[in-house]
């Protein structure tokens, strides 16, 4: 990690975007940038935790991605049955805890038992967390948190004034800290209903390079590019500067 890094982002965000494209631009099928990008996956994030990152969040599936064909639904269906089973062991023994966000309509049972198969095998891990958004969307993580608020409401568990933006927080998919840095592959400037809630002041960094094709290097420059801004929250670094 280059010297200028002082400050390593404590949650780290991946939209891994492009695998279709880095497939056809070889004229290979967008399967197999799936397939690539899946084993980026795996490198990436065991480089984040080495270098020190202790929770990442990964946009794996989105649930928009349904509209997608039969096929390449099908396809990363299985694949990702495939990756969460070969990297088992992997995550087991880095001592990362294997969370996931997401809803489990419309996936089928070998999917979900997959899913919670490692994060079962990886619940007293401490070393890391890595969050899998898996048919995942935003703003419907905020509806389902506002469902289990209102029920807490109704059974008189909580009071209409402890709705704070903490008690919100807990009833999320997970109680986790908001991201410092979001890191999107693929070239579009935008979110596309990946962690609305929890990006609020996040600081944003987009690239080019598509998923299959994304390195630690390139990762490390997004880590530098980090260390270079000014995180001001709404207010002003130098309370003396003049009014
Ligand atoms: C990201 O790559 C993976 C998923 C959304 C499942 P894409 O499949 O969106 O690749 P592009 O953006 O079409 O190139
Ligand atoms: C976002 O990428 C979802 C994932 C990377 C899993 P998309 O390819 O679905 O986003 P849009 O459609 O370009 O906004
Ligand atoms: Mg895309």
């Amino acid at each position: 990690m280059n010297k200028l890094v002082t400050n390593i982002p404590h949650h780290v965000a991946i939209i891994m975007d492009g695998n279709g494209r880095w497939a056809t631009s070889r004229g290979l099928k967008r399967s197999r940038g799936h397939l690539e990008g899946s084993k980026t996956f795996q490198k990436i994030a065991l480089h984040a935790y080495q270098i020190g990152i202790k929770i990442l969040s990964v946009f794996l599936f989105s649930t928009e991605n349904f509209k997608r064909s039969v096929d390449e639904v099908n396809y990363i269906m299985n694949l990702v049955v495939k990756i969460l089973k070969e990297q088992f062991n992997v995550f087991k023994s880095k001592d990362i805890k294997v969370i996931w966000s997401g809803r489990v309509d419309n996936l089928s049972p070998k999917v979900v038992t997959a899913i919670n198969q490692l994060v079962n095998a990886t619940k007293n891990n401490k070393s890391g967390t890595l969050n899998l958004c898996f048919n995942y969307s935003g703003q419907d993580e905020i509806i389902d948190s506002v469902i289990k608020i209102n029920n807490d409401l109704i059974n008189k568990k909580i009071t209409k004034e402890s709705i704070t933006r903490e008690l919100l927080n807990k009833y999320l998919y997970h109680d986790l800290p908001p991201i410092d840095l979001l890191i999107r592959t693929g070239g579009e400037y935008r979110i596309s209903n990946f962690m609305l809630w929890q990006l609020t002041y996040t600081e944003l960094y987009f690239t080019r390079s598509y998923f299959p094709e994304f390195s630690s290097s390139e990762f490390d420059q997004a880590i530098l590019e980090y260390n270079k801004r000014e995180r001001r929250f709404g207010g002003i670094k130098d309370e003396t500067k003049s009014h």
